[in-house]
This record gives structure tokens, sequence and C-alpha cells, in this order.
């Protein structure tokens, strides 16, 4: 009761210096205080997450999903949040000079050698085992197998790490631990595009381990590490495989637009589903399609962030949780954002790492139209841009619109764009534990945490929304 008093005080003022500043000024005010919180939240993220890398008690190069041990158990190493999580490392690795460059290239080599690990040992599912226990022994617990998304993830991920390596002329470190052309295969990345490569027309596990199915979000991770896989392979001189894996994305791609559907203006999640009656989805929209389209590095085709479809998928989703959620209706900050609408999994609520994506959606689709100097909006995605200002304005986008091509307009709707992105994280801060901590979960009439408490993932998002945040120009 006294945290929901205190919230609602929270609510009132922030809708007050909202409406201050929407009828003063055109160009956004500058929020230290919330500037300041991203930074130490940020921080503060970061050291969550890497005391679930290798922690104390688990195998070298392990992530634990959570520390927590029942109501849930997530203390495993799963294939697909350990991935995601070491990308937001490789992100870090990325940007850092120096000893702390050090630090998450240890952290980096830890994950690969634990990976290949898991590839050689016997499981279930092969390959499309979900998790590990955290001593790396296999998991025979009866689970939802097999999950396709788990080696395209890794692979994606350590390609990304490679590109990295070739760059400041590591290459012997790739070729020894990452990829080698040599058939059957010997390292990690290799063995996961072999998979992928000769599998993926094949039926599997969604990422919410409930229905089996064609999933996009599974065929898209696919096609991404098929298509970075290729790159990297020609960089290695595998030049036939890189043909290959070339032609089997290409296929795959073909597959992955049927998902759409011009008459519900979305892409439908899974497709030929075969849900029991738990899992049924009639409206078979998920925030996994987004998830999908940033874990991706697209600039074209399907998984293009900037895909009018895809824009139009994610404006249907935040529209879904804005009705359906209690605490979107109280206003002062962002929509809180979940799975999927019928969801029920702990009363099917936001999520953290949902929520933190699309916070990265938006900064990244303004740093996009920053770069570009053409992109004409249609009547698919003229929602999302429009829903970025305030009502006065949104007739400055129209269907037609080239809202690149005007650089005044360019310019007022990257910042409105960072400014709706940043509306998702001061979603989370009014959810959010002094200390830093996220659960999985925040309940959709209180706000209160619940599910999972340290989800590794719900950190790794949060950290890769800053890192766009940063990247987003300011006039
Ligand atoms: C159902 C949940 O929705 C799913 O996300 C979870 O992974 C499984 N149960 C296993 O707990
Ligand atoms: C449930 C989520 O649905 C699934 O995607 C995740 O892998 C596990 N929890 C562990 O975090």
């Amino acid at each position: 009761m006294g945290s929901c008093l205190r919230r609602l005080v929270i609510f009132s003022t922030s809708v007050i210096v909202i409406g201050i500043s929407g009828a003063l000024a055109k160009a956004p005010l500058v929020d230290q205080a919330f500037d300041q919180w991203v930074a130490k939240q940020t921080q503060m993220a970061e050291e969550r997450m890497r005391r679930n890398i290798s922690a104390s008690g688990t195998a070298t190069g392990s992530v634990i999903a959570s520390p927590s041990r029942k109501d849930p158990n997530y203390y495993f190493h799963w294939i697909r949040d350990s991935a995601l999580v070491m990308n937001s490392v490789q992100d870090l690795h990325h940007k850092s000079l120096g000893q702390k460059r050090v630090q998450y290239f240890q952290l980096l080599n830890d994950f690969a050698l634990f990976s290949r690990q898991n590839q050689l040992t016997k499981t279930s599912a092969g390959l499309g085992d979900p998790r590990f226990n955290v001593d790396g022994s296999a998991d025979y617990e009866p689970w939802g197998r097999p999950q396709y998304d788990g080696p395209a993830l890794r692979a994606l991920t350590l390609s990304r790490l490679a590109q990295d390596l070739l760059r400041v002329g590591n290459s012997s470190y790739v070729t020894t631990n990452l990829y080698r052309p040599e058939l059957p295969a010997t390292t990690v990345i290799k063995t996961d595009l072999e998979f992928i490569a000769h599998n993926w027309r094949r039926k599997s596990i969604d990422p919410w381990e409930e229905i089996m199915g064609q999933h996009f979000f599974v065929r898209g991770t696919q096609l991404a590490a098929l298509t970075e896989g290729a790159e990297l392979a020609t960089q290695m001189n595998d030049t036939g495989a890189a043909g290959f894996y070339r032609a089997q994305a290409t296929m795959l791609e073909a597959e992955l637009a049927k998902h759409w559907s011009e008459q519900r203006g979305w892409y439908l999640t899974t497709l030929e589903s075969e849900a029991g009656p738990d899992h049924r989805k009639p409206s078979e929209l998920d925030v996994s399609v987004v998830l999908a389209a940033l874990a991706a590095n697209a600039s074209s085709g399907v998984l293009w962030l900037l895909d009018p479809r895809m824009l139009s998928t994610a404006t249907a989703i935040e529209n879904v949780f804005a009705r359906i959620y209690a605490i979107n209706r109280q206003g002062g900050a962002g929509n809180a954002i979940g799975r999927y609408e019928e969801d029920y999994y702990y009363g099917g609520n936001p999520w953290f790492l949902t929520t933190a994506a699309y916070a990265e959606l938006h900064y990244r689709v303004a740093i996009a139209l920053s770069r570009l100097t053409s992109y004409k909006v249609t009547p698919r995605s003229r929602e999302f841009f429009a829903s970025t200002l305030p009502q006065s304005e949104q007739g400055r986008v129209e269907s037609g619109t080239d809202i690149a091509a005007d650089a005044a307009l360019r310019a007022r709707l990257v910042a409105s764009l960072k400014e709706k992105g940043d509306g998702f994280l001061r979603r989370i801060r009014l959810h959010s534990n002094s200390d830093g901590s996220f659960t999985e979960q925040f309940h959709r009439d209180t706000g209160t945490q619940i599910s999972a408490v340290d989800l590794t993932w719900s950190y790794a998002n949060f950290i890769r929304a800053a890192h766009f945040r940063e990247l987003v120009p300011t006039r």
C-alpha cells in the first residue's frame, strides 16, 4: 500500500513535468537526473550481469539465467539467454580499450570454450538442447525440446567476436577457437552454422518454451546467423561454405516472409503451430518477432528494423500492452511491454527485457533514420513514427512523406524517437529498485517485481538499450 501511494505521487509529478515541457519548448528539456539514472543503472546492471557469468559454484564460462533455484528454478546455463547476454558483453568488448577490453575478452573466451564443451556433450536433443546444468553436464529434465534458436544466437554472438578480433589482426585466436573451415566441424561457430544450414527446415519449440511450430524468432535468428556466418566464412577463405550458407539464407528468408499477414498487419509469430490447449495464441502477435529483428543487424529485407511490416508489427504489439496492462493506463512513463496478450506465466505481465527492447528499438530506428537520405513513410509505418510526436505535429508524418529528405523533419523525428525510447526506460525506472536489481517481470496492476530474481537477460537488454541511446545523434 505504502509503495502504491509513493508511486502515485511519482506519477503525478512526472505528468506535470511532461505537461510543462510540452507547452514550453519543442526541443526536449535535458533531464540531467534521468541521464544520471541511466548511467548509474547501466553500471549496476553491468555488475549484476557480471555476477551471473562464471558464478561461484558453476563452470567457468557458464551463464546462469538467474540465481533463483526455485519458483522458478532458473539455475541453468540456457543457450538462448547466455548467447544474448554474451552479445551484450561483446558490445562492451567492442567499445572498450585497455584493461577493460582484456577483461571482457576473458569472459568471451571462457564462454566460447564452455560452448564448445556443450556442443561435445551428449544430450537428448543434440545441439537443439535448450540448457545445461551449471557444471556443464546435460540436463535430462523433461523440457520443451528441441529449441533451435540457441545455436543461431550463439553463432551470432561469437561471429561478432570473431569479426572484432579479425579487425585487430588476431586471426590466430579465431582459427584456433572459433572458426576453421574443416569438416566435420571442429570449432564452435562452424559447428553451429553447419547445424543451422542443414536443419533450418525442421520445427522446434519457440523461445518462450511453449509451442512446437515454425517460429519467426527461431527462423529470424537462424537467418541472421547464416548471413553473418557467410561473411565470416568468406573472410576465413571458406568460400564454398559461404556460398552454401548464403543459399540457405535466401531460401529461409522466403519462408520468413510468409509470416506476414496483410489482413492483420503483423508478422504471425508461429506458422504450423502445434500449440496445446494451454498455449493457444489466437492473436499470433508476439514481441519475439521484434526481438528477432533486434538480434539481427539487417539493413534490408525481412529483418530490417525500418521495414514497414516490422514497424507495423511493433506498433500492434505496443497497442496491445497499452490496452491490457493497468499500469500503462496511469501514464507518467512509456508503456510497459510484455511477451504476448494471451500470456499467463506468473500472471502474464510486462517483462524488463522486452520493455528495454522497445527502448532499443526506438533508439536504433532514430540512428538508422539519421543516416538515411531518403525514407518514405507508408500506410503501415505511419503510426510508428506519428506516435512519437504530440498530436499537434502528427500531420507532418503522412503516408508518402519522405522523413529523411527534409533535414528539419528528420532531426525532429530523431529527437522524438529518442524521447519515446526514453519513455520505456522511465517505465523501468518507475518499477526498479535502488540497488539496481531487476527480476524477470513486473506486475501488470501494481508494478511490483516478480518471478526470477536478478534475471541476467534483463540486465543484458538494459545495457544494450543504454548502449544504443548513446549513439543517437543529438544536434
Ligand atoms: C512456461 C513459460 O511461459 C515459459 O516461458 C517457461 O520457460 C516454461 N513454462 C518453463 O518454466
Ligand atoms: C523463460 C523464458 O520464456 C525463456 O525464454 C528463458 O530462456 C527462460 N525463462 C530462462 O530465462
